[in-house]
């Protein structure tokens, strides 16, 4: 899990209480920004949380000072595409909904037509090598902490974007998935969602490194999808989905 920087920031105003509490967690980095007069007297500076709690006592009369409260959040890095190169692709509307749903995450989402790559085959290889699209599409599974897919059914199988891609990923890294935590998602007009593609797609995930930790196969997208708010509108599906996405957690 990523770590990051947050920031929070508490003022207080008036004659300081020497029982004023401030609740921080062990490990937090804490930066006091205080007033003009303050700031005079004690230049800004980050401190340890033992030096805090001294600070109640040594701004005892103080009339006003404020705290810049920084702390550590464990961040999870979802990264999610639609396994699709259609620009108004379903999937991809469904996989930019969902992983907004993830609740503190800080969501990457992919466009396959930014890793377009030539019609793999042997020979293609033999000149190309690994392509720099391929291993910056590897990268991006390298550095996330979870994985979101909603994959596009094209006569049952991967649509061939989807598929050109993660043949030539397979060649720099057999293991495309490189062990992290994934949901599969599929969906299509038609009534079986993308029932096929989806069920291709699960079973072979853990030989390609994949942590499948929730799949859900969302049907007849159009009635199921809000376009306009760009939700689900199916209440029971909706459930279904949020309890998928909460196995990343
Ligand atoms: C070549 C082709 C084959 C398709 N085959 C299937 C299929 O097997 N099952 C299905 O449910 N939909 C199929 N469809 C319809 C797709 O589900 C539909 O185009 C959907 O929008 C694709 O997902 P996307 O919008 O995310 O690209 C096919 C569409 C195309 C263009």
């Amino acid at each position: 899990m990523s770590s990051t920087l947050r920031q929070a920031t508490a003022s207080y105003a008036g004659t300081v209480k020497t029982s004023c509490t401030l609740i921080f967690q062990h490990g937090d980095i804490v930066q006091h920004a205080a007033t003009p007069t303050y700031a005079a007297e004690v230049p800004l500076a980050f401190v340890e949380l033992d030096d805090l709690v001294r600070w109640p006592e040594r701004l005892f009369l103080r009339q006003t000072f404020s705290f810049t409260h920084f702390y550590q959040e464990a961040i999870m890095k979802l990264l999610a595409f639609a396994a699709s190169s259609s620009k108004k692709s379903v999937n991809k509307q469904l996989v930019t909904y969902a992983a907004h749903l993830v609740a503190g995450a800080e969501v990457e989402v992919l466009d396959l037509n930014d890793y377009e790559l030539p019609l793999f085959s042997v020979d293609k290889e033999a000149d190309l090598g690994k392509p720099a699209l391929a291993l910056a599409f590897l990268d991006k599974i390298a550095n996330s902490d979870a994985i979101l897919i909603s994959f596009a059914e094209h006569n049952g199988s991967y649509s061939a974007a989807y598929k050109n891609l993660f043949d030539w990923c397979s060649r720099a890294n057999g293991k495309v998935f490189q062990g992290k935590p994934m949901v599969m998602l599929s969906t299509s007009p038609g009534a079986r969602g993308g029932a096929s593609v989806l069920a291709s797609a699960t079973t072979s995930a853990p030989f390609f490194g994949g942590q499948l930790k929730a799949s859900l196969s969302v049907p007849t997208f159009y009635e199921n999808f809000d376009v306009e708010k760009q939700e689900l509108k199916n209440e029971e599906l909706k459930e279904k989905l949020l309890a998928a996405l909460a196995t990343l957690a």
